[in-house]
């Protein structure tokens, strides 16, 4: 049935006060998660060569540049450790003056009212760059957990405000739970990597965090980008084991996955707009072959649209700015 001329769909988008009135999604600052790495070996920012605009801080310079990031409304920074020392069972990630730990004694000291969310993953501390335990050549499921929530543990100890749990073990979530609340934490919330899916979008992030495996790749524990049906099972396990909040990771080639992780379940949603994601538009803008702020805005609100609640972004004090003017 065709209503035209009497239906005309223009009629709403003839000028920007309209379209606002009419629009959908919207996309706010606080709704942005800041991507940070702390580097223990390094004495200056470092840029990486892959992510322009993204550093390797030292210690003794994360509080200034968190203290940039929350003055510009952003309400939450995920850290990311690079130890000087990398052994068999990533024994940094949850040493008690780990470089993570020290900072985020160091930022809630002066920050308090930024969020401390950790990422728990032993990738970026064990020398083989897995992010669990190895024996006979493969990753160990059940010896990792331990691990992990020790890890998960000393961050919480030194004052994170939220740990996300990113290796993809089965049954950490419920091992967290359990390690956070016999130590008098149940009120941390843990936000869960629930669909992490083996990607090739990660690579930038790699060479940022010193975690490339040495030997063999993630598919093992990650998941087969070719599966959805197999995502929700992940949720809802995560569900089971008492995760607060959920992920989807990467964001953009998974826009259906946010859609179907939204429309299965009530917790808040959020996605994970990756590395590679960042550094692909980061490229093609240095090239001059995209305006950068526009493709951006438009990305992140695919995400928003597909149904993330939450977006971790590198691009997160770029778009503060944006909002802004
Ligand atoms: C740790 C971890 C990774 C990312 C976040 N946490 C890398 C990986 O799983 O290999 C990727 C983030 C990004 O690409 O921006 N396991």
């Amino acid at each position: 049935m065709n209503n035209f001329p009497h239906v005309r769909l223009r009629r709403l988008r003839q000028n920007e006060t309209i379209r606002s009135l009419v629009r959908e999604t919207h996309l706010r600052v606080d709704q942005l998660i800041y991507p940070m790495f702390i580097a223990e070996g390094v004495q200056e920012p470092q840029e990486i060569a892959s992510m322009p605009g993204i550093m390797q801080w030292p210690l003794d310079q994360v509080t200034g540049e968190a203290r940039r990031i929350a003055d510009l409304g952003i309400p939450a920074i995920l850290l990311f450790g690079i130890p000087n020392e990398k052994d068999a069972v990533g024994s940094q990630a949850y040493a008690e003056h780990g470089v993570i730990q020290e900072a985020i004694r160091r930022l809630k000291a002066e920050i308090p009212e930024l969020l401390i969310i950790t990422d728990v993953c032993l990738c970026e501390y064990t020398d083989h760059g897995h992010c669990g335990v190895i024996h006979n050549g493969t990753v160990q499921n059940d010896e990792s957990l331990n691990l992990l929530a020790q890890m998960a543990l000393s961050h919480v100890e030194a004052g994170a405000d939220i740990v996300a749990p990113s290796d993809m073990m089965d049954g950490r979530v419920g091992v967290l739970r359990h390690t956070l609340d016999e130590h008098g934490f149940n009120q941390t919330p843990i936000m869960a990597y629930s669909v992490k899916y083996a990607s090739g979008f990660y690579g930038p992030f790699r060479e940022a965090a010193g975690s490339a495996p040495q030997f063999g790749d993630r598919r093992a524990y990650q998941m087969d980008p070719a599966n959805v049906r197999e995502a929700l099972r992940e949720l809802e396990q995560d569900i089971n084991e008492g995760a607060d909040m959920v992920m989807v990771k990467p964001a953009l080639s998974y826009l259906d996955v946010i859609r179907q992780v939204r429309d299965h379940c009530d917790l808040p949603v959020v996605a994970y707009n990756v590395s590679g994601e960042y550094s692909m538009v980061k490229a093609a803008a240095q090239n001059g072959w995209i305006d950068e702020q526009r493709i951006v805005m438009e990305l992140l609100t695919s995400i928003r649209r597909a149904g993330a609640d939450m977006i971790i972004t590198y691009f997160a004090p770029d778009v503060a700015h944006w909002l802004r003017s």
